[in-house]
Order: C-alpha cells, then sequence, then structure tokens
C-alpha cells in the first residue's frame, strides 16, 4: 500500500510517499481500506516539530474513511485514541491518531475496532473523510463544553479554519446567531452564502473588535487563534457569557483580567471529544444533515502542495486528500 511517511522534520518538503506492506491488526483492530483522508493544522504542527511526543518514522493523518475490510461496510474513523472513562477529560495516555500510531494518510489503516463508527447515510466518502477531528473538535467545544443553544448568538473567530466552519455550521443547525470574523473577504461571503449573519475583517480593519459592539450581545466565543483574537473575544462576550478555547495557532494571549472576573465569564478549555461527542456529532450531523465545507481535494500524489496550501492558511474549509490518486 502506499502512505504518506515522515521520518524527520522539515516541514511538509519533508513528507514521502513510500510503499509499505498492508498494516498488521491486534485482536482489537480491524482493517480500513481507506479512499479518502483530511488534513488538520496538526499534521503541519508535526512536521516542523511543533508538537509534543513526536516519534518517527510515521504515516501522518487523524481523518479517514474508507470500507471496513472484513464487513465491506461505509465507515468513518474516530481519530481519538484511548480517551478513557471519565466523559469530562481525556485519561493520562489519550492520543490523537496519525503519529506516533501510523495515521490515515495510507491506502489502508489497522485501527481498534471501537474507534470505527458507519458513514453518516447522506455524506459521500470524500465528505465523511474531512469530518472526524474537526467535527469532533468543534461540537465538544460548542455543545458539550460551551452549552450553545438556540437563540444565542456566537462567535467565531477565523472562520476560514477547519474546525471553525464546523462550529460555524453547527450554530446555525442549533439555531443560534452567528458572528464570523475572518482575515479575508471571500471567507466572509463564503461565510455569508453559509448563514453567518454578521461578518467582521479582523485584517483589513483595525476596528474590528470595536464594531462587534454594534452588532447582537454575544452570548458565546470560540476561538482556536489565540493572541488578539482570544483577547479580544473575552471583552466582546456579554456579562455571563462564555469563552472556549481549544486551539492558540498565533500565539498566546494576554488577556485582561479584569473582563473576566468583572463580567463573571466562563473560560472553558476544550480539545478534542470523548467517544460520546463522537457518536453525538455524527448524530447531529444525520439529523441536520449536515455536509463539510471542503476547500479542495488534492490527489495524494500532490500532499507536499496540499500541507503546504494549509500551512499558508489559503484554505476556507477542510483540504481532502483522494488516496486513490
Ligand atoms: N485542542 C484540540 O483538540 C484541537 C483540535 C483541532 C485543532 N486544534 C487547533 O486549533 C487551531 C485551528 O486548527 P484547524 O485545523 O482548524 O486550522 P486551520 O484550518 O489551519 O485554521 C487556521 C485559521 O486560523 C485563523 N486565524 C489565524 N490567525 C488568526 C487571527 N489572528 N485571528 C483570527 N483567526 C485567525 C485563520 O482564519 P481566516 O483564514 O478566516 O483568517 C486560519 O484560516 C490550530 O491551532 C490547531 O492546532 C486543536
Amino acid at each position: 500500500m502506499r502512505a504518506v511517511r515522515l521520518h524527520e522534520l522539515g516541514g511538509p518538503d519533508a513528507l514521502r510517499i513510500e510503499e509499505l506492506a498492508d498494516p498488521i491488526c491486534d485482536d482489537d483492530d480491524v482493517l480500513v481500506r481507506l479512499t479518502f483522508a483530511a488534513l488538520n493544522r496538526r499534521d503541519v504542527f508535526i512536521t516542523r516539530g511543533m508538537y509534543p511526543g513526536i516519534a518517527l518514522p510515521s504515516t501522518l493523518g487523524a481523518d479517514g474513511a474508507g470500507v471496513r475490510a472484513d464487513t465491506g461496510e461505509n465507515v468513518v474513523i474516530d481519530p481519538m485514541l484511548h480517551w478513557g472513562n471519565d466523559p469530562h477529560v481525556w485519561a493520562e495516555g489519550a492520543q490523537v491518531l496519525g503519529m506516533p500510531r501510523d495515521g490515515t494518510l495510507a491506502d489502508a489503516i489497522a485501527i481498534p475496532k471501537q474507534n470505527v463508527y458507519p458513514m453518516p447515510a447522506h455524506l459521500t466518502a470524500d465528505q465523511a473523510a474531512a469530518l472526524p477531528l474537526a467535527g469532533l473538535t468543534a461540537y465538544r467545544a460548542l455543545i458539550t463544553r460551551g452549552r450553545a443553544m438556540m437563540g444565542e448568538t456566537v462567535l467565531v473567530t477565523g472562520i476560514g479554519g477547519g474546525v471553525q466552519s464546523f462550529v460555524m455550521q453547527f450554530a446555525l443547525a442549533l439555531g443560534a446567531t452567528v458572528i464570523a470574523t475572518s482575515s479575508s473577504d471571500a471567507k466572509l461571503a463564503n461565510a455569508r452564502a453559509l448563514g453567518a449573519q454578521h461578518t467582521v475583517n479582523y485584517r483589513s480593519n483595525p476596528d474590528w473588535y470595536k464594531d462587534l459592539r454594534k452588532l447582537p450581545a454575544i452570548d458565546l466565543a470560540v476561538d482556536s487563534a489565540g493572541g488578539e483574537a482570544f483577547s479580544r473575544a473575552i471583552d466582546a462576550v456579554r456579562p455571563g457569557g462564555r469563552v472556549v478555547t481549544y486551539g492558540g495557532t498565533t500565539a498566546t494571549s494576554n488577556v485582561r483580567l479584569f473582563s473576566v472576573f468583572w463580567k463573571h465569564l466562563d473560560i472553558l478549555g476544550s480539545s478534542m471529544g470523548s467517544p460520546r461527542d463522537f457518536t453525538d456529532m455524527l448524530a447531529f450531523v444525520s439529523r441536520h444533515q449536515l455536509r463539510p465545507v471542503i476547500d479542495r481535494i488534492f490527489p495524494v500524489t500532490r500532499i507536499i502542495d496540499a500541507f503546504k496550501h494549509l500551512e499558508a492558511s489559503e484554505q476556507c474549509g477542510k483540504i481532502v486528500i483522494d488516496l486513490s490518486h
């Protein structure tokens, strides 16, 4: 089988496509023949050495969909390994698929049975492959941790991000009002076309955070950019509101503590999600017939270009990899 392997750090250019033997399944595993995978920011971070516990060589990729070899069923993979028994927090030793355990950028994968779920019936395999890591992270951040509700207003910072595109879709499906920010007017136009009611460009408009005050009061902000996006989100939410962070793409953040305590805010951290979150996310996506926002589908032979496209934040939504080309 073909696999996208990383042997040493060096950014996307260090990736290699190699021929390997099919993976060997343990008693707890099943073999899945993958048809599509998708990229996440962590894949790029790993190539740059910006991720904890890097062990190489490894096959990258957390997202995948394909066919279960023993049953012929169309399946999607939950990339959260060894979450543990506590729904509130993952156990020590929990891992994300795709380094150190070999991931989904390959023609086949050996994966624990409990991480394999039936593909939502309304999705094609490329759409299903775009769903797992970002959909899971978005679901837990917005709904399990953020407790978003119908009628609330949700601020989604950096709408071009793969996870944030799901946060917006899920919030709209719940019946919330969405305020989306982005560095790109084209991405904001896309967000409006998908249903976002208010949009703000944080790059071209230096007063973007002041403009938030002219919009409906923000009940919940969901951020993964960190830096100014996170600190401004804390300033922007209404008294008694919530702010969820699941990432820090730009940097650490200088938070005005006065805003936190004077407004009685809940600041909530979230990462990936439990098996329950994954099951609930799939059910939510099926119930609302949601389809992931796909930016582009790259053939696996152009994997380095796909990683560079993600690294440059050129995408709007998920970057999918066709493993058959
Ligand atoms: N904790 C977890 O379990 C978990 C899971 C998934 C992801 N993450 C983390 O979450 C982050 C996003 O992941 P992803 O895969 O969705 O990444 P991605 O698709 O590469 O998204 C990056 C987006 O961040 C936005 N951004 C960058 N600088 C910004 C700023 N100053 N203000 C507002 N937005 C800004 C940009 O949005 P625009 O292009 O619209 O400007 C960019 O498109 C990463 O740091 C990742 O490591 C964590």
